[in-house]
């Protein structure tokens, strides 16, 4: 047992592990290739635990007293607000730097400089940053823990693992799955970090996007390495049948340098509830969000439909890996 609520409550102050030998205690989470399969083991078992823990008391103070630094360099809804509500929950408090533009950023400041101030004042950064590698780089300067939440079209690791920890959840196992990730797998950072994840696993994986969008060949490669039957396709229909989990993504409108490209290929998908007609009935349908149009609403009555439970898993997920890298797991 890593927590309960026997020990929360009778040693509020004191960490559950011994921090020393906590295996992530320090360390920043930057690509998803830094997990082995034991890893992600541990992860979705400290995760599920943060689950039950959530549905008995709410809020629990593991990490009181600790303090995250939310820099956000591009939008988001989902990642910063649920790194937020995890903080919180595990008793911390966060520091919002959402708008960077209201930050020394506007002044020129670089990313290093700003990263070593805000580790002055808190435990753990989450970065969000459009170019890939920021970081990577971020973490060469800091001495506290960097947790990657998006590097351009590089990586977005904490939503690959929340994407497995949903899988799991909801589909029991990931080994025999056949896999179907769909829309934009060239700019998509969450696909990229996702498919490299899966590829530790027996499963199947089908690639379908327009002509200008496909995975990144580097991507393509890592899985040929390891043995992963994939296939590249323009067409879900005939693929829909043998898919358990349909991952579908927005086309990445900020990545394009010519509007009149991006304009060509926004709508080549979309998912209706006839699209399922001809899916299995316990498919599962995944969008890391925000969704503009690639999805029907009239798909979310459909219990397939998991997009909006994905989100919760997510806080669950990160509940877990504040805990780890802070000592606490
Ligand atoms: C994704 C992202 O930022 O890469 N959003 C998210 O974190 N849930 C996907 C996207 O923006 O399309």
């Amino acid at each position: 047992m890593i927590l309960s609520e026997k020990n929360i409550n009778s040693s509020p102050h004191l960490p559950f592990g011994d921090q020393r030998t906590a295996p992530w205690y320090g360390k920043s989470i930057l690509s998803v290739k830094q997990f082995s399969k034991q890893d992600l083991k541990y992860i979705f078992e400290v995760a599920h635990e943060m689950r039950e823990m959530v549905e008995r008391v709410g809020t629990f103070d593991l990490l009181k007293g600790k303090i995250l630094a939310n820099l956000f360099y591009e939008p988001s809804t989902r990642t910063a607000s649920s790194f937020t509500a995890a903080m919180e929950r595990l008793g911390g408090s966060v520091i919002p730097i959402n708008e960077v533009k209201y930050s020394s950023v506007a002044k020129g400041e670089s990313l290093p400089d700003t990263v070593r101030s805000l580790e002055c004042y808190s435990d753990v950064i989450v970065l969000r940053h459009p170019e890939v590698g920021a970081s990577a780089l971020a973490a060469q300067y800091a001495r506290k823990p960097i947790i990657n939440a998006g590097d351009g079209i590089g990586e977005h690791p904490t939503q690959a693992l929340l994407d497995l920890f949903t899988i799991i959840e909801e589909k029991g196992q990931v080994d025999g799955l056949t896999v179907t990730l769909l829309g934009d797998l060239k700019y998509g950072r969450t696909v990229h970090s996702l498919s490299r994840l899966l590829s530790l696993y027996n499963i199947r994986l089908n690639f379908i996007s327009p002509e200008i969008l496909t995975m990144p060949r580097e991507i393509i490669g890592e899985l040929d390495q390891k043995g992963i039957p994939s296939q590249e396709l323009r067409m879900l229909e005939e693929i829909i049948p043998e898919t358990d989990v349909l991952y579908v993504t927005r086309v990445q409108k900020e990545r394009f340098e010519d509007t009149k490209e991006y304009e060509k290929v926004k709508g080549t998908y979309i998912i209706t509830p006839e699209t399922l007609s001809v899916a299995k009935k316990d498919m599962i349908v995944m969008h890391p969000l925000p969704r503009v149009g690639e999805i029907s609403m009239d798909l979310d009555v459909d219990p397939r439909a998991a997009y909006f439970r994905q989100m919760e898993y997510g806080m669950y997920v990160r509940m877990a890996l504040l805990a780890m890298v802070l000592g606490k797991a």
